[in-house]
Protein backbone atom coordinates (compact mmCIF):
# COMPACT_ATOMS: atom_id res chain seq x y z
CA UNK A 1 0.00 0.00 0.00
CA UNK A 2 1.54 3.29 -0.77
CA UNK A 3 0.65 7.03 0.84
CA UNK A 4 -0.88 10.03 -0.94
CA UNK A 5 0.01 13.40 0.78
CA UNK A 6 -2.71 16.00 0.10
CA UNK A 7 -1.75 19.39 1.31
CA UNK A 8 -4.47 21.89 1.26
CA UNK A 9 -3.46 25.75 0.41
CA UNK A 10 -6.34 27.12 -1.45
CA UNK A 11 -7.40 29.47 1.52
CA UNK A 12 -6.68 33.19 1.01
CA UNK A 13 -5.33 34.02 3.72
CA UNK A 14 -7.06 37.60 4.03
CA UNK A 15 -6.00 37.90 7.77
CA UNK A 16 -2.74 38.35 6.73
CA UNK A 17 -3.73 41.62 4.56
CA UNK A 18 -1.38 40.98 2.07
CA UNK A 19 -1.12 40.64 -1.71
CA UNK A 20 1.23 37.86 -0.96
CA UNK A 21 -1.14 34.30 -0.93
CA UNK A 22 -0.44 33.22 2.92
CA UNK A 23 1.49 29.89 2.06
CA UNK A 24 4.06 32.03 0.77
CA UNK A 25 4.87 34.13 4.18
CA UNK A 26 8.43 32.71 5.42
CA UNK A 27 8.84 31.15 8.93
CA UNK A 28 12.61 30.76 9.35
CA UNK A 29 13.61 31.73 6.15
CA UNK A 30 11.44 29.24 4.42
CA UNK A 31 7.70 29.36 3.09
CA UNK A 32 4.93 27.95 4.89
CA UNK A 33 4.09 25.95 2.22
CA UNK A 34 7.67 25.09 2.14
CA UNK A 35 8.12 23.57 5.96
CA UNK A 36 4.77 21.23 5.18
CA UNK A 37 6.50 20.21 1.91
CA UNK A 38 9.80 19.19 3.64
CA UNK A 39 7.42 17.05 5.78
CA UNK A 40 5.78 15.41 3.47
CA UNK A 41 9.19 14.71 1.45
CA UNK A 42 10.69 13.28 4.34
CA UNK A 43 7.51 10.14 3.95
CA UNK A 44 8.22 7.33 2.13
CA UNK A 45 4.97 8.81 -0.45
CA UNK A 46 4.06 8.19 -3.60
CA UNK A 47 2.68 11.55 -4.88
CA UNK A 48 2.00 14.92 -3.32
CA UNK A 49 -1.00 16.94 -4.35
CA UNK A 50 -1.26 20.44 -3.54
CA UNK A 51 -4.39 22.27 -3.67
CA UNK A 52 -4.14 26.04 -3.97
CA UNK A 53 -6.67 29.02 -4.75
CA UNK A 54 -4.95 31.74 -6.76
CA UNK A 55 -1.40 32.62 -7.52
CA UNK A 56 -0.52 29.28 -8.78
CA UNK A 57 2.04 30.00 -11.14
CA UNK A 58 4.11 32.43 -8.09
CA UNK A 59 3.90 29.46 -6.12
CA UNK A 60 5.01 27.00 -8.28
CA UNK A 61 8.06 29.36 -8.92
CA UNK A 62 8.73 29.91 -5.35
CA UNK A 63 8.78 26.15 -4.75
CA UNK A 64 11.50 24.49 -7.15
CA UNK A 65 12.70 21.29 -6.49
CA UNK A 66 9.73 20.09 -4.98
CA UNK A 67 8.28 17.57 -6.83
CA UNK A 68 4.12 17.71 -6.47
CA UNK A 69 1.31 17.72 -8.60
CA UNK A 70 -0.40 21.15 -8.32
CA UNK A 71 -4.44 20.96 -8.21
CA UNK A 72 -6.68 24.38 -8.59
CA UNK A 73 -9.60 24.68 -6.62
CA UNK A 74 -11.28 27.80 -8.30
CA UNK A 75 -13.82 28.18 -5.74
CA UNK A 76 -13.49 27.39 -2.02
CA UNK A 77 -16.33 25.25 -1.07
CA UNK A 78 -14.42 24.16 2.52
CA UNK A 79 -11.71 21.16 3.65
CA UNK A 80 -13.78 18.44 1.93
CA UNK A 81 -14.43 20.23 -1.38
CA UNK A 82 -10.53 20.60 -1.63
CA UNK A 83 -9.99 16.84 -0.69
CA UNK A 84 -12.56 15.95 -3.72
CA UNK A 85 -10.20 18.17 -6.00
CA UNK A 86 -7.60 15.64 -6.26
CA UNK A 87 -9.26 12.29 -4.68
CA UNK A 88 -10.28 11.05 -8.34
CA UNK A 89 -6.79 10.95 -9.17
CA UNK A 90 -5.46 9.31 -6.34
CA UNK A 91 -5.50 5.11 -6.46
CA UNK A 92 -8.42 3.36 -4.27
CA UNK A 93 -5.33 0.98 -2.66
CA UNK A 94 -3.32 3.93 -1.44
CA UNK A 95 -4.06 6.15 1.69
CA UNK A 96 -4.89 9.61 1.88
CA UNK A 97 -2.96 12.03 4.60
CA UNK A 98 -4.21 15.44 4.51
CA UNK A 99 -1.43 18.35 5.51
CA UNK A 100 -2.52 22.25 6.14
CA UNK A 101 0.05 24.34 4.07
CA UNK A 102 -0.61 26.89 6.87
CA UNK A 103 0.03 24.80 9.71
CA UNK A 104 4.12 24.61 8.84
CA UNK A 105 5.77 22.84 11.65
CA UNK A 106 4.29 19.64 11.71
CA UNK A 107 7.44 17.03 12.00
CA UNK A 108 7.64 13.33 9.82
CA UNK A 109 7.98 11.97 12.93
CA UNK A 110 4.47 12.85 14.58
CA UNK A 111 3.03 12.12 10.40
CA UNK A 112 5.16 8.64 10.63
CA UNK A 113 3.05 7.72 13.52
CA UNK A 114 0.02 8.79 12.24
CA UNK A 115 0.65 6.77 9.10
CA UNK A 116 1.32 3.61 11.65
CA UNK A 117 -1.98 4.75 12.88
CA UNK A 118 -3.75 4.36 10.34
CA UNK A 119 -2.36 0.69 9.50
CA UNK A 120 -4.76 -0.30 12.13
CA UNK A 121 -8.20 0.48 11.48
CA UNK A 122 -7.72 2.65 8.12
CA UNK A 123 -8.51 5.88 9.86
CA UNK A 124 -6.17 7.69 11.70
CA UNK A 125 -6.43 11.88 12.98
CA UNK A 126 -4.27 14.20 14.70
CA UNK A 127 -5.94 15.66 17.68
CA UNK A 128 -3.76 17.68 20.70
CA UNK A 129 -4.98 18.47 24.37
CA UNK A 130 -4.61 22.65 24.27
CA UNK A 131 -5.47 24.75 26.94
CA UNK A 132 -7.62 27.38 24.80
CA UNK A 133 -9.25 25.05 22.11
CA UNK A 134 -11.22 28.29 20.71
CA UNK A 135 -11.69 28.46 16.51
CA UNK A 136 -10.72 24.48 16.67
CA UNK A 137 -13.01 21.94 15.84
CA UNK A 138 -13.35 19.75 19.19
CA UNK A 139 -12.92 15.90 19.44
CA UNK A 140 -16.47 14.55 20.84
CA UNK A 141 -15.81 11.04 22.34
CA UNK A 142 -18.06 8.63 23.74
CA UNK A 143 -18.01 7.16 27.58
CA UNK A 144 -15.40 4.73 26.83
CA UNK A 145 -12.82 7.19 24.96
CA UNK A 146 -14.01 6.20 21.28
CA UNK A 147 -13.96 9.33 19.24
CA UNK A 148 -17.68 10.08 17.77
CA UNK A 149 -17.19 13.09 15.33
CA UNK A 150 -15.63 16.32 15.44
CA UNK A 151 -17.93 19.55 16.14
CA UNK A 152 -16.54 22.88 14.43
CA UNK A 153 -16.42 25.73 16.58
CA UNK A 154 -18.98 27.45 15.07
CA UNK A 155 -21.32 24.62 15.70
CA UNK A 156 -20.68 23.43 19.04
CA UNK A 157 -22.88 23.72 22.01
CA UNK A 158 -21.59 25.24 24.99
CA UNK A 159 -20.37 21.59 26.58
CA UNK A 160 -18.69 21.03 23.43
CA UNK A 161 -17.10 24.21 23.39
CA UNK A 162 -15.31 22.89 26.79
CA UNK A 163 -13.73 20.25 25.31
CA UNK A 164 -10.03 21.05 24.67
CA UNK A 165 -8.96 18.16 22.67
CA UNK A 166 -8.95 19.54 19.42
CA UNK A 167 -8.91 18.39 16.00
CA UNK A 168 -5.45 19.55 14.10
CA UNK A 169 -7.03 18.63 11.08
CA UNK A 170 -4.12 16.44 10.18
CA UNK A 171 -5.40 12.84 9.07
CA UNK A 172 -4.69 9.80 6.92
CA UNK A 173 -7.54 7.59 5.43
CA UNK A 174 -7.96 4.91 3.10
CA UNK A 175 -8.60 6.47 -0.20
CA UNK A 176 -11.33 4.54 -1.53
CA UNK A 177 -13.41 5.30 1.94
CA UNK A 178 -12.48 9.25 1.67
CA UNK A 179 -14.13 8.77 -2.22
CA UNK A 180 -17.18 7.25 -0.97
CA UNK A 181 -17.49 9.82 2.52
CA UNK A 182 -16.61 12.78 0.08
CA UNK A 183 -19.34 12.17 -1.71
CA UNK A 184 -21.77 12.04 0.56
CA UNK A 185 -20.77 15.22 2.25
CA UNK A 186 -23.55 18.00 2.40
CA UNK A 187 -23.12 21.74 3.63
CA UNK A 188 -25.73 21.46 6.63
CA UNK A 189 -23.36 23.21 9.19
CA UNK A 190 -23.16 26.92 10.10
CA UNK A 191 -20.08 27.68 7.33
CA UNK A 192 -22.60 26.37 4.78
CA UNK A 193 -19.35 24.59 3.58
CA UNK A 194 -18.07 20.74 2.91
CA UNK A 195 -16.18 20.15 6.15
CA UNK A 196 -13.78 17.32 5.95
CA UNK A 197 -14.30 16.75 9.30
CA UNK A 198 -17.62 15.45 8.93
CA UNK A 199 -16.14 12.02 7.25
CA UNK A 200 -15.40 11.53 11.10
CA UNK A 201 -18.80 10.52 11.46
CA UNK A 202 -19.62 9.39 8.79
CA UNK A 203 -16.34 6.53 9.41
CA UNK A 204 -17.88 5.85 12.99
CA UNK A 205 -21.62 4.96 11.08
CA UNK A 206 -20.00 2.45 9.29
CA UNK A 207 -18.30 1.26 12.53
CA UNK A 208 -14.93 1.63 11.34
CA UNK A 209 -13.07 3.22 14.49
CA UNK A 210 -11.31 6.57 13.91
CA UNK A 211 -7.56 6.10 15.99
CA UNK A 212 -5.88 9.63 17.51
CA UNK A 213 -2.48 10.32 17.80
CA UNK A 214 -0.90 13.44 19.32
CA UNK A 215 2.15 15.58 18.54
CA UNK A 216 5.25 15.31 19.66
CA UNK A 217 4.66 19.11 20.92
CA UNK A 218 2.14 21.24 20.11
CA UNK A 219 3.99 24.14 18.48
CA UNK A 220 3.76 21.01 15.48
CA UNK A 221 0.08 21.80 15.10
CA UNK A 222 -0.13 25.74 15.33
CA UNK A 223 -1.42 27.37 12.52
CA UNK A 224 -0.89 30.42 10.92
CA UNK A 225 -4.09 32.44 10.15
CA UNK A 226 -2.41 36.19 10.86
CA UNK A 227 0.49 37.88 11.35
CA UNK A 228 0.50 37.54 15.18
CA UNK A 229 0.67 33.96 14.97
CA UNK A 230 3.07 33.51 12.29
CA UNK A 231 5.66 35.81 14.59
CA UNK A 232 4.43 34.21 17.37
CA UNK A 233 5.39 30.61 15.76
CA UNK A 234 8.69 32.20 14.92
CA UNK A 235 9.81 33.12 18.01
CA UNK A 236 9.00 29.73 19.31
CA UNK A 237 10.53 28.12 16.30
CA UNK A 238 13.98 29.96 16.34
CA UNK A 239 13.68 29.43 20.64
CA UNK A 240 13.72 25.52 19.88
CA UNK A 241 16.62 25.73 16.92
CA UNK A 242 18.83 28.24 19.61
CA UNK A 243 18.23 25.40 22.41
CA UNK A 244 19.32 22.60 19.85
CA UNK A 245 22.44 24.87 18.74
CA UNK A 246 23.26 25.20 22.63
CA UNK A 247 22.49 21.71 23.43
CA UNK A 248 25.27 20.81 21.01
CA UNK A 249 27.70 22.87 22.26
CA UNK A 250 27.10 26.11 21.02
CA UNK A 251 26.86 29.36 23.41
CA UNK A 252 24.78 31.60 22.34
CA UNK A 253 25.18 34.84 24.28
CA UNK A 254 21.13 35.49 24.47
CA UNK A 255 18.88 32.34 22.67
CA UNK A 256 16.50 34.64 22.56
CA UNK A 257 18.59 36.78 20.12
CA UNK A 258 19.67 34.60 17.45
CA UNK A 259 18.12 33.50 14.10
CA UNK A 260 18.09 31.02 11.91
CA UNK A 261 16.77 30.89 8.84
CA UNK A 262 18.51 27.93 6.98
CA UNK A 263 20.40 25.23 8.13
CA UNK A 264 23.85 25.43 9.89
CA UNK A 265 26.80 23.63 10.97
CA UNK A 266 28.95 24.16 13.53
CA UNK A 267 32.51 22.93 15.15
CA UNK A 268 33.16 22.83 18.75
CA UNK A 269 33.25 25.80 20.85
CA UNK A 270 31.58 28.42 18.73
CA UNK A 271 30.47 31.73 20.36
CA UNK A 272 27.48 33.67 18.89
CA UNK A 273 27.32 36.62 20.00
CA UNK A 274 23.63 38.67 19.82
CA UNK A 275 21.56 39.55 16.88
CA UNK A 276 23.29 37.61 14.37
CA UNK A 277 21.22 36.21 11.74
CA UNK A 278 21.96 32.69 9.98
CA UNK A 279 20.70 32.29 6.19
CA UNK A 280 20.79 29.44 3.68
CA UNK A 281 23.69 27.29 4.04
CA UNK A 282 26.33 28.18 6.51
CA UNK A 283 29.20 26.09 8.23
CA UNK A 284 30.87 27.34 10.74
CA UNK A 285 34.61 25.80 12.22
CA UNK A 286 35.12 25.15 15.60
CA UNK A 287 37.06 28.12 17.96
CA UNK A 288 34.99 30.58 16.24
CA UNK A 289 33.54 33.98 17.33
CA UNK A 290 31.02 36.14 15.59
CA UNK A 291 30.13 39.18 16.94
CA UNK A 292 26.72 41.16 17.51
CA UNK A 293 25.01 41.52 14.55
CA UNK A 294 26.21 39.68 12.10
CA UNK A 295 24.03 38.46 9.16
CA UNK A 296 25.57 35.28 7.55
CA UNK A 297 24.42 33.70 4.70
CA UNK A 298 25.36 30.63 2.58
CA UNK A 299 28.99 30.65 3.96
CA UNK A 300 31.39 28.51 5.16
CA UNK A 301 33.88 30.13 8.24
CA UNK A 302 37.04 28.50 9.11
CA UNK A 303 38.58 27.22 12.06
CA UNK A 304 39.74 29.80 14.90
CA UNK A 305 38.17 32.62 12.55
CA UNK A 306 36.53 35.72 14.75
CA UNK A 307 33.89 37.50 12.74
CA UNK A 308 33.49 41.04 14.44
CA UNK A 309 30.50 43.31 15.32
CA UNK A 310 28.19 43.93 12.37
CA UNK A 311 29.64 41.92 8.90
CA UNK A 312 27.71 41.12 6.45
CA UNK A 313 28.79 37.78 4.73
CA UNK A 314 27.08 36.55 1.88
CA UNK A 315 28.52 33.18 -0.54
CA UNK A 316 31.96 33.58 0.76
CA UNK A 317 34.71 31.23 2.34
CA UNK A 318 36.17 32.54 4.84
CA UNK A 319 39.74 30.74 5.69
CA UNK A 320 41.09 29.79 9.36
CA UNK A 321 42.24 32.19 11.44
CA UNK A 322 40.75 35.19 9.65
CA UNK A 323 39.78 38.40 11.44
CA UNK A 324 37.05 39.93 9.83
CA UNK A 325 35.39 43.05 10.60
CA UNK A 326 33.97 45.40 12.18
CA UNK A 327 31.27 46.38 9.44
CA UNK A 328 33.37 44.07 6.50
CA UNK A 329 30.77 43.39 3.64
CA UNK A 330 32.06 40.18 1.88
CA UNK A 331 29.88 39.26 -1.23
CA UNK A 332 29.55 36.30 -3.25
CA UNK A 333 32.79 34.53 -4.83
CA UNK A 334 35.02 35.98 -1.81
CA UNK A 335 37.49 33.12 -0.94
CA UNK A 336 40.31 33.74 1.86
CA UNK A 337 43.09 31.35 2.61
CA UNK A 338 44.42 31.61 6.09
CA UNK A 339 45.40 34.05 8.19
CA UNK A 340 43.70 37.06 6.15
CA UNK A 341 42.53 39.92 7.73
CA UNK A 342 39.49 42.34 6.59
CA UNK A 343 38.77 45.26 8.64
CA UNK A 344 35.97 47.83 8.62
CA UNK A 345 34.12 49.56 5.69
CA UNK A 346 35.90 46.94 3.43
CA UNK A 347 33.66 45.66 0.92
CA UNK A 348 35.17 42.33 -0.94
CA UNK A 349 33.42 40.40 -4.21
CA UNK A 350 34.28 38.17 -6.24
CA UNK A 351 37.90 37.95 -5.44
CA UNK A 352 40.90 35.50 -4.25
CA UNK A 353 42.46 36.34 -1.72
CA UNK A 354 46.02 34.06 -0.46
CA UNK A 355 47.05 33.85 3.31
CA UNK A 356 48.67 37.02 5.14
CA UNK A 357 47.07 39.14 3.50
CA UNK A 358 45.53 42.34 5.37
CA UNK A 359 43.15 44.88 4.06
CA UNK A 360 42.03 46.99 6.91
CA UNK A 361 40.34 49.98 6.56
CA UNK A 362 37.86 51.34 3.69
CA UNK A 363 38.37 49.40 0.39
CA UNK A 364 36.56 47.44 -2.28
CA UNK A 365 38.25 44.74 -3.79
CA UNK A 366 35.93 42.94 -6.93
CA UNK A 367 36.95 40.82 -9.52
CA UNK A 368 40.29 40.41 -7.95
CA UNK A 369 43.18 37.87 -7.70
CA UNK A 370 45.06 38.58 -4.26
CA UNK A 371 48.69 37.09 -4.04
CA UNK A 372 50.51 36.32 -0.29
CA UNK A 373 51.64 38.92 2.28
CA UNK A 374 50.05 41.80 0.08
CA UNK A 375 49.07 44.80 2.44
CA UNK A 376 46.19 46.83 0.86
CA UNK A 377 45.98 50.29 2.52
CA UNK A 378 43.06 52.29 3.64
CA UNK A 379 41.29 53.35 0.50
CA UNK A 380 42.32 51.27 -2.20
CA UNK A 381 39.52 50.65 -4.95
CA UNK A 382 39.63 48.45 -7.28
CA UNK A 383 38.03 49.90 -10.59
CA UNK A 384 36.77 46.99 -12.03
CA UNK A 385 33.81 48.32 -14.22
CA UNK A 386 34.34 50.30 -17.29
CA UNK A 387 30.48 50.89 -17.00
CA UNK A 388 29.81 48.19 -19.91
CA UNK A 389 32.25 45.00 -18.55
CA UNK A 390 33.63 43.94 -15.20
CA UNK A 391 37.84 43.27 -15.38
CA UNK A 392 39.92 41.96 -13.71
CA UNK A 393 42.50 43.03 -10.98
CA UNK A 394 45.86 40.40 -10.53
CA UNK A 395 47.87 41.50 -7.28
CA UNK A 396 50.92 39.28 -6.96
CA UNK A 397 52.86 38.22 -3.81
CA UNK A 398 54.01 40.57 -1.10
CA UNK A 399 52.88 43.57 -2.90
CA UNK A 400 52.47 47.01 -1.07
CA UNK A 401 49.71 48.82 -1.98
CA UNK A 402 49.59 52.56 -0.36
CA UNK A 403 46.26 54.44 0.86
CA UNK A 404 43.81 55.85 -1.94
CA UNK A 405 45.11 54.30 -4.51
CA UNK A 406 42.91 53.63 -7.59
CA UNK A 407 43.89 50.12 -9.41
CA UNK A 408 42.65 50.54 -12.78
CA UNK A 409 41.51 46.93 -14.06
CA UNK A 410 42.49 45.29 -16.27
CA UNK A 411 45.45 45.33 -14.48
CA UNK A 412 48.52 42.97 -13.03
CA UNK A 413 51.06 44.08 -10.29
CA UNK A 414 53.87 41.43 -10.53
CA UNK A 415 55.27 39.98 -6.96
CA UNK A 416 56.90 42.55 -4.92
CA UNK A 417 56.08 45.80 -6.17
CA UNK A 418 55.01 48.90 -4.26
CA UNK A 419 52.32 51.36 -4.94
CA UNK A 420 53.37 54.77 -3.45
CA UNK A 421 49.68 56.33 -1.90
CA UNK A 422 48.01 58.19 -4.06
CA UNK A 423 48.48 56.51 -7.20
CA UNK A 424 46.08 55.62 -10.19
CA UNK A 425 47.63 52.39 -12.16
CA UNK A 426 46.27 51.99 -15.13
CA UNK A 427 48.87 49.90 -16.30
CA UNK A 428 50.76 46.86 -15.49
CA UNK A 429 53.48 46.93 -12.61
CA UNK A 430 57.01 45.35 -13.08
CA UNK A 431 58.33 42.82 -10.39
CA UNK A 432 59.25 44.86 -7.63
CA UNK A 433 58.79 48.12 -8.46
CA UNK A 434 57.99 51.49 -6.81
CA UNK A 435 54.95 52.71 -8.93
CA UNK A 436 53.54 56.45 -7.93
CA UNK A 437 51.35 58.97 -10.26
CA UNK A 438 53.14 61.94 -11.33
CA UNK A 439 52.42 64.73 -8.61
CA UNK A 440 54.16 67.85 -7.36
CA UNK A 441 53.63 69.59 -3.84
CA UNK A 442 52.80 73.09 -4.42
CA UNK A 443 52.51 75.68 -1.72
CA UNK A 444 50.55 78.98 -1.78
CA UNK A 445 51.33 81.04 1.22
CA UNK A 446 49.24 82.77 3.33
CA UNK A 447 46.43 81.18 1.60
CA UNK A 448 43.26 82.56 1.83
CA UNK A 449 39.95 80.43 1.78
CA UNK A 450 37.20 81.75 0.01
CA UNK A 451 34.28 83.43 1.67
CA UNK A 452 30.99 82.43 1.62
CA UNK A 453 28.52 85.67 -0.91
CA UNK A 454 26.12 86.81 1.51
CA UNK A 455 23.10 86.46 -1.22
C1 LIG B 1 -10.03 23.26 10.14
C2 LIG B 1 -10.84 22.09 10.66
C3 LIG B 1 -10.92 22.19 12.18
C4 LIG B 1 -9.54 22.20 12.75
C5 LIG B 1 -8.71 23.31 12.16
C6 LIG B 1 -7.28 23.14 12.58
C7 LIG B 1 -12.43 21.63 8.90
C8 LIG B 1 -13.84 21.75 8.48
N1 LIG B 1 -12.14 22.15 10.10
O1 LIG B 1 -10.76 24.44 10.47
O2 LIG B 1 -11.65 21.09 12.69
O3 LIG B 1 -9.61 22.35 14.16
O4 LIG B 1 -8.73 23.25 10.72
O5 LIG B 1 -6.50 24.23 12.17
O6 LIG B 1 -11.64 21.05 8.18
N2 LIG B 1 -8.71 25.15 2.53
C9 LIG B 1 -8.73 24.90 1.18
N3 LIG B 1 -9.92 25.02 0.51
C10 LIG B 1 -11.06 25.36 1.11
C11 LIG B 1 -11.03 25.61 2.50
C12 LIG B 1 -9.84 25.50 3.19
O7 LIG B 1 -7.71 24.59 0.59
O8 LIG B 1 -12.09 25.43 0.44
C13 LIG B 1 -7.45 25.02 3.27
C14 LIG B 1 -6.98 26.31 3.90
O9 LIG B 1 -6.10 27.00 3.02
C15 LIG B 1 -6.22 25.81 5.12
C16 LIG B 1 -6.94 24.52 5.48
O10 LIG B 1 -7.64 24.11 4.31
O11 LIG B 1 -4.89 25.49 4.82
C17 LIG B 1 -7.91 24.68 6.64
O12 LIG B 1 -8.91 25.60 6.31
P1 LIG B 1 -9.45 26.64 7.36
O13 LIG B 1 -10.51 27.45 6.70
O14 LIG B 1 -8.33 27.34 8.02
O15 LIG B 1 -10.15 25.65 8.39
P2 LIG B 1 -10.43 25.92 9.90
O16 LIG B 1 -11.68 26.69 10.03
O17 LIG B 1 -9.21 26.45 10.57
MG1 LIG C 1 -7.40 27.43 9.87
Amino acid sequence: MSLSVVILAAGKGKRMCSSLPKVMHPLAGKTLLEHALAAATRLPCREIYIVYGYAGDKLRQAHPGFEAQWVEQEEQLGTGHAVAQVIAAIPDEDDVMVLYGDVPLITSQTLTRLVAAAAETGFSLLTSHIEDPTGYGRIVRDDEGNILRVVEEKDAGDREKSINEINTGMMVVKSRWMKKWLGSLTVGNAQKEYLLTDIVNLSVNEKIPVQSVSPDSVMEIKGVNDRLQLAELERRYQLVQAQGLLRRGVTLADPARFDLRGELETGRDVVIDVNVVIEGRVSIGSNVSIGPGCVIKDSDIGDDASISANCVIDGAVIGKRNKIGPFARIRPGARFAGDVQIGNFVEIKKSGIQKDVKINHLTYVGDSEIGERVNVGAGTITCNYDGVEKHKTVIGNDVFIGSNTELIAPVKINDGATIAAGTTVNKDVEAGALEMSKRERKTIKKWKRPKKQSP
